[in-house]
């Protein structure tokens, strides 16, 4: 089968960057058309050299990196330097990126390529607020149809919040965009907390990412090294989860993972629960299914699946 044509949107951040390895170091089942950075984990000027350094050390300085929107549709910018440190990716020293930031804007690079590309042959992959996806889909509503599928880290409903008592990060940075998302019609798979909860770093699996004698395999141990200390300190887990990579894993290895198709809205309106995904688990109301809501996963195949690829780094 052909690799599938994806387009990163990303706001590095530690496990972005295990996202972004794994599928440039997976050529046989996905290629990665562009990557478009988002302001989130840290604001924008940070996550666009982010994605470029993380390409450079994959050994992909040809990938195409564009710099997206720098601050929610309606509201300020939350970023979360409590869990990924001043500059989104702390735990190793790294180099100033040489790879140069692609030119135009994150937006026109989306809508362009969903143009350019047979309606049906380009995957988007939001690991990050949901920002530049929604404005591309206000700006240019004829490539929503063109979209194969959407699969986004983000949401959560039976695990809760992690940056509120009921909101997801990805979707509490901008609700408003996570609302345009789900209520446009383009097919999507969710991977919620619910699911990424369940792919815990623990010491054996980071040590076979150290054990590897590489730089790659250094570089992700280190991070996740430095990731896992929020977690476990907030929920006395055992390591920290590896949310976005479980995007990418789901393009490469679908099997790992199970869910179901319900319908999920967002909150837009009550400050108190703002940005929580209410999916409707139960099937309770008549409100449309428009999402595959991801829940279970293989852990241990997950993580062999990751540590096969990043080790051809
Ligand atoms: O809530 C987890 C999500 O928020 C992940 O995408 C992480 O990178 C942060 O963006
Ligand atoms: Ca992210």
């Amino acid at each position: 089968m052909a690799p599938r044509k994806i387009i990163i949107d990303t706001d590095p951040g530690q496990d972005d960057a295990v996202a972004i390895l794994l599928a440039l170091a997976s050529p046989e089942d996905i290629e990665v058309l562009g990557i478009t950075a988002v302001a989130g984990n840290v604001p924008l000027a940070l996550t666009q050299k982010n994605a470029r350094i993380i390409c450079e050390l994959a050994g992909k300085p040809e990938t195409r990196v564009f710099a997206g929107c720098d601050a929610p549709l309606k509201r300020k910018l939350v970023t979360a330097e409590h869990v990924h440190g001043k500059t989104g990716l702390d735990g190793p020293q790294l180099p100033a990126p040489v790879m140069p930031l692609s030119p135009g804007h994150a937006v026109d690079f989306i809508i362009e390529t969903l143009r350019n590309h047979p309606s049906g042959s380009v995957t988007l992959c939001p690991i990050g607020p949901l920002t530049n996806i929604a404005t591309a889909m206000q700006r240019a509503p004829d490539i929503i149809p063109r979209i194969a599928e959407i699969v986004l880290m983000g949401g959560a409903y039976f695990e809760v919040g992690n940056i509120t008592p009921t909101a997801e990060f990805n979707i509490y940075v901008d609700p408003e965009a996570a609302d345009i998302v789900f209520r446009s019609g383009a097919a999507i798979t969710v991977m919620p907390l619910d699911v990424t909860h369940k792919v815990l770093t623990t010491r054996p699996r980071i040590q076979a990412f150290r054990d590897m004698g590489t730089r790659t395999g250094t570089m992700v141990a280190e991070w996740t090294d430095f990731f896992e200390r929020f977690d476990i300190a907030k929920y006395g887990s055992e390591g920290a989860p590896l949310h976005d990579p479980c995007v990418i894993a789901w393009l490469i290895a679908p099997d790992l993972f199970s869910g179901r198709k319900v319908n999920v809205e967002i909150e837009t309106q009550s400050e108190l629960t703002l940005g929580m995904t209410v999916a409707d688990w139960w099937g309770v109301t008549d409100r449309a299914a428009n999402a595959l809501f991801i829940n279970e996963v293989d852990a241990d195949g997950f993580f062999a699946l990751l540590t096969e690829r990043i080790g051809r780094l």
